[in-house]
């Protein structure tokens, strides 16, 4: 009998394959879920039907508790940028550990660590650390509103910026409003009162920030955005609109505050140095650590001396482990093994990935396209411009579970992303390592293809009008 291939039969299709190569990671998904709150310690690393448990990492691959091998390109989420267990990162974490891993005093491998950063990060003349990138964010923002003794600070909406409460306002885009977003808190248990201290704005819309700067300004301590949102969907800054910022900021006599935890990667000096804008504050984390928690935030000298403790009515921050010697060691050897060249190489890569998914959204007729820069990029469902972090939220409307299947199937593959469909290049990659990925993708997007059809219709045929490309480089 034949049997006709629909949405149903594809996605029982894989997940009855994931199940079959996953009896590991099942069991212990049960037993975790006696302990972790739905068997989890981290919202973004769950999914259905239970995720797969990871054993081992070396260079690009991952090995999971069945055996299973995975090419990873979600590089915990784009913080591992020289793969898993680089030889030396841990030669030299591991020698620190014998020496003690943190000892409640100020210590050389902080201020190795520092200086480092500051000669590479144009903002950033004083900086401190942090353990995440939530604390970084948080402390930069305190830090702007406590030198401009203003309590607002706008962010864009679709912006992540980390999970403290003043940044979990339109973390996902206000798809609702036909006009300006309106700011709404996303989480429940988060204060309305966050609200008195925070505003939205459309990403890559200037005009919309300069009417925003014209009525508020005087309550406004300053602006927070991600030069390149990446969680919002690997928007590009659209040319000129960066240095727009700043203009504004500067007309408006507020502070620009660049989150570049994630953007960082992309240019030794981050996209501030690529782009030639340089923010008051900056904040950062991810890569810095060489695979250890971390954050720091930093920018102006006169902005961050608030922080001198023997200062009068200096600012207070602390935290247990705040430059540890284990993180400031292997942030230290894998910032030192990062230099232009190391980030050229994985940006080229990235930029060859890319042409390889739009090649194939192409040649099988799926009206999506690859966005992102260099070693960043990101899947996007719909072939039409996307501009601002709603056009990216309304891309993922309409499309049923195509994300979490794609997701599923590529781990089915032998290929690990991020369920949102972003790839992220880590230096242990080479041309082999993309083309495996792209192969993987081929067969993905074949066997969802009638999934497509049968829930999002609109990815598959011919458009009228053929669509002006949303990538753009940077030096544009
Ligand atoms: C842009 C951005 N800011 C802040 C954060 C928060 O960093 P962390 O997870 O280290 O707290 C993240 C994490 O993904 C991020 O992508």
């Amino acid at each position: 009998m034949e049997v006709t291939v629909n949405a149903t039969n594809v996605e029982q299709d894989i997940m009855t394959r994931y199940r079959e190569r996953s009896a590991g990671s099942r069991a212990r998904h049960l037993e975790a879920q006696r302990y972790l709150p739905g068997g989890e310690t981290r919202s973004s690393t769950w999914y259905a039907p239970y995720p797969t448990y990871m054993a081992a990492g070396e260079g690009a691959w991952l090995t999971d508790c069945d055996g299973n091998r995975y090419l990873d390109f979600l590089n915990n989420y784009t913080s591992l940028i020289h793969g898993h267990a680089q030889p030396e990162i841990v030669e030299e974490a591991a020698d620190q550990l014998t020496r003690g891993t943190v000892f409640g005093s100020a210590s050389e491998p902080q201020v190795a660590l520092a200086k480092l950063l500051i000669e590479r990060v144009p903002s950033i003349e004083l900086l401190r650390f942090t353990n995440s990138g939530t604390e970084a964010t948080m402390m930069m923002m305190r830090a702007a509103r406590a030198f401009m003794n203003r309590d607002i600070i706008v962010k864009m909406d679709g912006g992540y910026h980390g999970s403290h409460d003043f940044v979990e306002v339109n973390v996902s885009a206000d798809i609702k409003s036909a006009s300006e977003p309106a700011a709404r808190i996303e989480e429940r248990g988060v204060p309305e009162a966050v609200l008195n201290a925070v505003m939205v704005a459309p990403f890559n819309d200037l005009a919309a920030m300069e009417s925003l700067l014209r009525e508020h300004h005087q309550r406004i301590a300053g602006i927070i955005v991600e030069p390149m949102p990446n969680a919002g969907g690997m928007v590009a800054p659209a040319p000129g609109y960066l240095r727009g910022l700043r203009d504004l900021a500067d007309r408006f006599g507020l502070l620009l505050l660049f989150d570049e935890i994630v953007t960082l990667r992309l240019s030794s000096g981050g996209l501030q140095e690529a782009e030639g804008v340089i923010p008051d504050l900056t904040a950062l984390a991810k890569i810095i650590g060489g695979g250890f928690p971390v954050g720091a935030f930093g920018g102006r000298a006169d902005i961050m001396s608030q922080f001198e403790p023997a200062g009068a009515g200096s600012l207070s921050h602390s935290g247990t482990f705040n430059g540890n010697n284990i993180t400031m060691t292997a942030g230290l050897a894998a910032m030192q093994r990062l230099d232009q060249g190391a980030i050229d190489r994985v940006n080229a890569l990235g930029d060859r990935l890319a042409a390889g998914v739009n090649a194939l959204f192409a040649s099988h007729g799926i009206r999506a396209q690859c966005l992102g820069y260099g070693s960043l990029q990101q899947i996007q469902w719909t072939d039409e411009p996307v501009v601002t972090l709603n056009d990216a939220a309304r891309a993922g409307q309409g499309i049923g579970k195509l994300r979490e299947l794609l997701h599923l199937e590529l781990l089915n593959r032998g290929v690990y992303t991020s369920n949102r469909g972003m790839f992220c290049i880590s230096t242990p990659m080479t041309e082999a390592e993309i083309e495996f990925a792209l192969t993987a993708l081929e067969g993905a997007l074949r066997a969802l293809k009638p999934y497509m059809n049968e829930v999002a219709p609109r990815l598959l045929g011919w458009n009228p009008h053929p669509p002006a490309p949303s990538r753009r480089s940077m030096s544009t």
